[in-house]
This record gives structure tokens, sequence and C-alpha cells, in this order.
């Protein structure tokens, strides 16, 4: 939900260019609209407009900005439709602040009327544009520029990632956070950056300090000093995390889109993530079995790799897992948070906040609980909520839609699951040795997969029909699948779609089934693969055209399926659990080359952005 850069440097180099290069790379967070400020002979330049940004790029000019300081934005329209005048940066009545934001300040309305009672006017619909009038009218009071930032901060409620800079100190940035990500780093003595997100720094600094809650930053050339705000603003000292990340993960390297490259890269992914420490797997096992009561919670894709993940933990653990969307969870708890509680709270970009209030919530109401994260972003807001985290070893994930974040997700709730079958004595060893070497295989089969299947998918979605809704339909462990599945294909190829039970499709949406209907069946050899093979023909039966997702050697549902997708995995039941892994990446490509077909963008779907920090 938007994305912000900013730099200041005592080099000879193009600021404009630098932050274009960077909210480029942050355009994931947003893409309804941008722009720019830098501050030249103690003026603000300003150029931003709505629209993509290399559009706007191709009409203003980025890099004609010059000087040693620049801000950047990228938007995710909120407060006010993507226009010129809702743009970031948003100035002060004298144009000398210019701000650009990350968050929503949530009490702007009753601010503003305040504002505009002293004499205060407004351009845009937004919460943001309130900031830099609360400045102004601090610095007026008499307050020199860092204590009119904060004094304007404690007016405002809310969440926000935020950079300022002033016309009349043009040798400072100043930088502040609560509740939404902001990271900073420095290439020591000549120029610092702060970003939304760490892709956007990697090209500089591998070295980043990520701002915590109520803390400030200011900028200066090569230099930054870090605050306490809610400490009368007591200088901090912060240690840099190192970021091993490779440069070339956050570029597209000759992929057409982020999408497709990063369904390349899950088998990669996946090997990395199959490093993780056993030590943090382990722990995770033993406060699961120690555990009285275990929620799992997340939001979108992130939810539906914790169905699989409840799935196959339950089998080892023999409790009852409930998952509960993280929006849903205060409701759904509230009274009923028992002691000796785990919630495993899973995220990739870290900082849903829906997903982070559940826990923050959970932890206040309820002492005797631990919290289990299960994030991509090292640092991020989860892992400072949770009592232990893993990180899973996706890299950058640049496309909107989750791909290769979602199989690094199901692998570690898969490893936990194994580990608990071990330490449970639930698996003879060489059983459980088994399942271990069939986890293992799962990077080659992708492989496989991706390396011989392309053609066949773009001909499949070639002769679909191009309005069709679809059905997605499982049973047992391959509904999260079917939801992962039809999740794709409605965000990225703007399809409707309904992942459902197949066994629970005959009590409603079976009555939309007309001749030529396309439904998409999930059929990995299971033990629910012969209701299936009933489900199947009451499908058909109806005229349903049958797509159906099976392994190499399938013979039953393949025969009666008027087209097959063969996922090169054998058919023993050491598979049994994975397959919501193996079987993903075939969705996700029929989802990428139906957003093709469509003309749409995969990379960037409509209304959706990837971290979503506002309710
Ligand atoms: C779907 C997608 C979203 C996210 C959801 C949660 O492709 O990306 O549904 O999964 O917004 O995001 P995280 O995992 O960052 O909490």
């Amino acid at each position: 939900m938007c994305g912000i850069f900013g730099i200041i440097t005592n080099q000879d180099i193009n600021i404009g260019s630098i932050a274009l290069e960077a909210i480029r790379k942050l355009e994931y967070r947003g893409y309804d609209s941008c722009g720019m400020v830098s501050i030249e002979n103690t003026d603000l330049q300003i150029l931003k407009d709505s629209g993509k940004i290399d559009e706007i790029h191709e009409k203003l000019h980025f890099d004609t900005l010059n000087g040693s300081i620049a801000l950047a934005h990228t938007r995710w329209a909120t407060h006010g439709p993507p226009t010129k005048d809702n743009s970031h940066p948003h100035t002060d009545c004298t144009g000398e602040i210019a701000v650009v934001h990350n968050g929503i300040i949530e009490n702007f309305i009753e601010l503003k009327k305040e504002l505009i009672s002293k004499g205060h006017s407004f351009k845009s619909e937004t919460d943001t544009e309130i900031v830099p009038h609360l400045i102004e009218e601090k610095l007026k009071e008499g307050y020199d520029f860092k204590e009119a930032v904060v004094e304007a901060l404690k007016k405002c409620e809310g969440a926000y990632a935020l950079s300022v800079c002033y016309a009349k100190e043009p040798n400072s940035i100043i930088v502040a956070r609560k509740e939404s990500p902001l990271i900073v780093g420095m290439e020591e003595g000549k120029t610092s950056y702060c970003a939304s997100d760490i892709p956007a720094l990697l090209q500089y600094t591998r070295n980043c300090f990520i701002l915590e809650d109520n803390e400030m930053a200011i900028l200066k050339a090569g230099e930054i000093e870090f605050f306490d705000i809610e400490n009368s603003l007591k200088k901090i000292t912060k240690q840099p995390k190192h970021i091993n990340w490779d440069i070339d993960a956050a570029e597209k390297n000759g992929y057409e889109h982020f999408m497709l490259k990063e369904i390349f890269e899950e088998p990669d992914a996946l090997r990395k993530t199959l490093k993780t420490s056993d030590e943090e797997i382990e722990l995770f096992a033993r406060k699961l079995i120690k555990a009285d009561h275990i929620y799992i919670t997340a939001a979108g894709t992130s939810f539906y790799a914790s169905l699989a993940g409840k799935y196959i933990i339950t089998r080892f653990l023999g409790k009852y897992i409930q998952e509960i969307e993280c929006s849903e969870f205060q409701n759904k708890l509230t009274g009923a948070l028992e002691k000796n509680t785990v919630i495993i709270a899973i995220s990739q970009s870290g900082e849903t906040v829906d997903t982070i209030e559940a826990i923050r919530w959970a932890k206040e109401v309820q002492k005797d609980i631990t919290i289990l994260a299960i994030t991509n972003i090292i640092g991020s807001s989860i892992t400072r909520y949770s009592d232990h985290s893993i990180i899973t070893r996706a890299g950058p994930e640049i496309g909107v839609a989750a791909t290769k974040t979602y199989v690094t997700q199901v692998l570690s709730l898969a490893l936990i699951a194994l580990k608990i079958a071990g330490l449970r004595k639930k698996l003879a060893p060489v059983e459980l040795d088994k399942y271990y070497d069939a986890l293992k295989s799962i990077p080659e089969i992708i492989e496989i997969f991706l390396k011989n299947n392309l053609e066949s998918i773009k001909e499949i979605v070639q002769n679909l029909e191009k309005n069709a809704n679809y059905f997605f339909l499982a049973r047992g462990i391959s509904i999260a699948t079917a939801k992962e599945g039809g999740l794709k294909l409605k965000e990225v190829a703007c399809r409707f779609i309904e992942g459902y039970s197949a066994a629970h499709a005959k009590h409603g949406p079976i009555s939309l089934v007309r001749e030529g209907f396309p439904i998409i069946f999930i059929a990995p050899p299971d033990k629910s693969y012969e209701r299936l093979v009933g489900n199947v023909m009451e499908f058909k039966a109806r005229g349903g055209h049958i797509i159906s997702l099976v392994v190499d050697n399938d013979e039953t549902i393949s025969e009666m399926s008027d087209i097959t997708i063969r996922i090169p995995q054998p058919s023993t039941k050491y598979y049994q659990y994975f397959s919501p892994i193996t079987f993903i990446p075939a969705l996700q490509l029929l989802a990428y080359y139906a957003a093709l077909d469509h003309n749409l963008d995969p990379d960037k779907p409509l209304n959706l952005a990837k971290t979503v920090t506002v309710h």
C-alpha cells in the first residue's frame, strides 16, 4: 500500500534517475499514481501525476530533477481517487515542506477541520496532506524542523511511514515510522536512503536499518541518526541487518514479467527453504506439541498456505488446529482465548495489518500465549510481535500475486509437521525418511514440470472461453490448492472463480453448471481420490468442461476429463501431503497465461497492492 523512497547525497549523481529506479522497484506496493520532489536552489521541484510510473516518467521526465535530495512515492489510493492532486508528495501552504507517506492518518478529518479554521488551504482529498500543514503550523509556533515533525506526529493517530523534506533545510531528510514499514541505509560519507522495502536499496547497500514503531531518523548525506519519539527524542543506536538477497532477484532478468520469473524461481526458493535450521523447525514443533489450543491465522494466499499446512501438521500432531482469517481473528476469539495457546501467523510481507493486529490483540488479552510467525521478510513487523519466527527463503517477490512465497510457506509448515512426526514417533524412522526424501524431491518435480509444460498450458488457456467463470474443486488437502489456484486466476486474469470443496459443491454451486462450464479438478492420488471420481462424474453429467490436474500415471480421472494437466510426481503415499506444493505451479501458470490472453499485466493486478497495510 504505497511505496516511499528518499535519497540525500553529496555525490554528483542524478537523484531523479535513482529515485525513479527505486519507485519502479516499489511499484508492486501501489501503481495508480506517483510523484517526486527535489530541492533546487531552496525551492521544491515537484513532478507528480496519476497513472503508471513509466507513463508519467515519459510525460514529466523524473530524471530532470537535480540537486542532492529527493523524495519519491508510488501510490495505492485510499483517501481520494488516483488524480494528480491526490498524488504524493504533498506540501504545506508555503510550498516549503514536502511529505511522502505510506499508511493512514485516521483522525485526518478532525485535524483538517482544525487546520482549515487556522487558515490552511488544502489541494487534495488525502489524509497525508494534513502532515505538511501540521509541520508548518509547528514551525510557526517556533519549533525547529525536527521538533516540528515530532509535534505534528503527536497529533496524528493511525499508521505512517513518512519522509519529510524542508526547502529551508536542504541538508536533511526526516523519516518516521509507526506501523508501516520503513528501512534506511547508507553509503558512508556519501549517500543515505530510506525506502518502504529492501529491493529499493539493495543496489546501494546490503546493511539496512529497520525502523521500529515510534522511531525517527535524520538522514544527511552518508550519515544517519536515530531517535526515540516516545522518549523525549532520545538518540538511539541501531544495528543494521545484513540482507543476503541477490540483486538479480529483484530484476526481471529477461523474463517478460516478475510473476513468470518468480514461478520459475520456485525450485530454488524451495531448495533454500529446505535448509531452514533444524533448531528453528524443532522449536516450532515442540511449542505445538506442548500447546493446549492452536490457531493459525493469515490473509489471502498465506491463509491458503495455512489451510494446507494445518492439514499436514494435524496428521502428525493429533490435535485440532483452528484456522481463522486474520481480519476475523478478534471477532471470533473475543472471550475465548485460553491459556497455553499457540498462534501460528503467516505473512509473506510480514506487514499485513490485520495479521499484525490479530497477534498484537491476542498478546494483549492473553499473556500465556506463544506467537510463531512464518514470513519472508527479515525484521518485518510480524517478527517483532511474535515470540519466534521462521524466515522463508523465497527472496524478493515483486509480482503482486504471491507465487514462490506460497510454496515456501507450505514447505515450512510441512517441515514442522515432519519434525512433529519424528518427535512424537508417529512414523517409523524408515517411513519418516521416505517422507523427507519426497519433500526434498519437490524442487526437481517442479523444475521438470516447468520445463515441459509451458506450451501446453498456453494452449489450454487459448482454447478456453474468454468470459467464462470457473469452479476450482477438490477434496481434502487439495481444497487449499483449489482455493489458491482459483485466487491466482481471479487476481491476475480477472475471472470470477469459486474455489470449493468438490463434495460440498453439490449443496448449491452445482446449480450453475451448464454445457461447457469449466471446472478444474485438483486430483492427486491421495485418500480423497476415489470419492473425487464420483464428483467429477456428477459435474460431467451436467455438461461441465472438465480440466483435471493429476499425476503422470493417472488413469481414471484423466480418462473422464476434457483436458488433463499432468504433474510429474510419483503416486506413492509419501507425496500425499505435499501436492499443495507440487500442483500449484500449474495453476499459477494457467493464471499467468490467462492474464496475458486478456491483455492484462499479471504483475499489477487491478486494484491490488502487495502489502496490505490498511484494515
Ligand atoms: C495473493 C496475495 C494476497 C496476499 C495477502 C496476504 O496473491 O498476494 O492475497 O497473500 O494480501 O499478504 P501477506 O502474505 O503479505 O500477509
